[in-house]
């Protein structure tokens, strides 16, 4: 049975890629922060291919007891990240510190602490953003440099870890969720700008990531998955 672990497993995102592996015979570590609850109703629904762990990015204690606890790896997907929209005028130090430590630094943190548990073989997916690529809805030059700092990390690591581990990133476009009705702003921008005229759905990130996770010939790859956001 192949394992993996996935920070951020309550996210969005994180609950597809859960469902989707765990359908597929994987075994999932799923990541949590604060969202316990949520984590635990999924271990108890998809039992037993799931175990959830407290594993905060920013917390290096957080992290060794959640990776003392697992086996050996097939996979590891750095999906944790966090969002906020300022101007430049009114963006704080603080702010700006805060979203690198967890969409960057939390990245490293949690890669090194995995490393030694990875197979031989196995791989690293990196979540980054479309807004990595071009800028989107604006007012969110800090994140987008945290996710350029993830596509630069791939590419790097990609090339430090061959043969033995590959390492790709995921870019996707605005990803469906309740929160974002149809009077949502971004939502609005998003569709009128993607040549398919609509959102990304989470399940069809997840078939990325299975995809990514099982092609061995992929590495020091950036998939963009936008619904030709970036070509409209
Ligand atoms: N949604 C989109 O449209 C979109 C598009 C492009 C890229 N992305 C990226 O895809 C990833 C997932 O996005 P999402 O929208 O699905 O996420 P989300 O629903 O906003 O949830 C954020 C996730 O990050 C976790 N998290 C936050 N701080 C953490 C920390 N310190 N340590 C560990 N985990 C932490 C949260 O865990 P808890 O709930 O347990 O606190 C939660 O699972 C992010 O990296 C995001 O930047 C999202």
């Amino acid at each position: 049975m192949k394992t993996m672990l996935i920070s951020g497993g309550t996210s969005t995102i994180g609950e597809a890629a859960v469902r989707y592996f765990t359908q597929r015979g994987w075994h999932v570590y799923l990541g949590y922060n604060t969202g316990k609850e949520k984590a635990e109703a999924l271990e108890e629904e998809l039992a037993p291919s799931v175990t959830a762990l407290h594993l905060d990015v920013q917390d290096k204690s957080s992290i060794t007891d959640a990776v003392r606890s697992m086996g050996e790896l097939d996979l590891l997907i750095n999906n944790s990240g966090i969002f906020s929209s300022f101007l430049t005028g009114s963006l704080e130090d603080d702010e700006v510190s805060r979203i690198l430590d967890v969409n960057v630094t939390g990245l490293f943190r949690l890669t090194k602490a995995v490393l030694p548990r990875l197979k031989e073989g196995g791989s690293i997916i990196n979540i980054t953003s479309i807004n990595a690529i071009m800028p989107t809805f604006g007012s969110t030059t800090h994140y987008d440099a945290s996710k350029g700092a993830v596509i630069s990390y791939t590419r790097s690591l990609a090339a430090e870890l061959a043969p033995r581990i590959r390492v790709n990133a995921l870019a996707p476009g605005l990803v469906s969720a309740p929160y974002l009705d149809e009077s949502n702003e971004i939502r609005k921008v998003f569709e009128k700008r993607s040549v398919l005229k609509r959102m990304v759905q989470s399940e069809e990130v997840a078939h990325a990531l299975f995809f990514m996770a099982e092609n061995t010939a992929l590495s020091g790859a950036v998939i963009t998955l936008d619904c030709g956001y970036t070509i409209g």
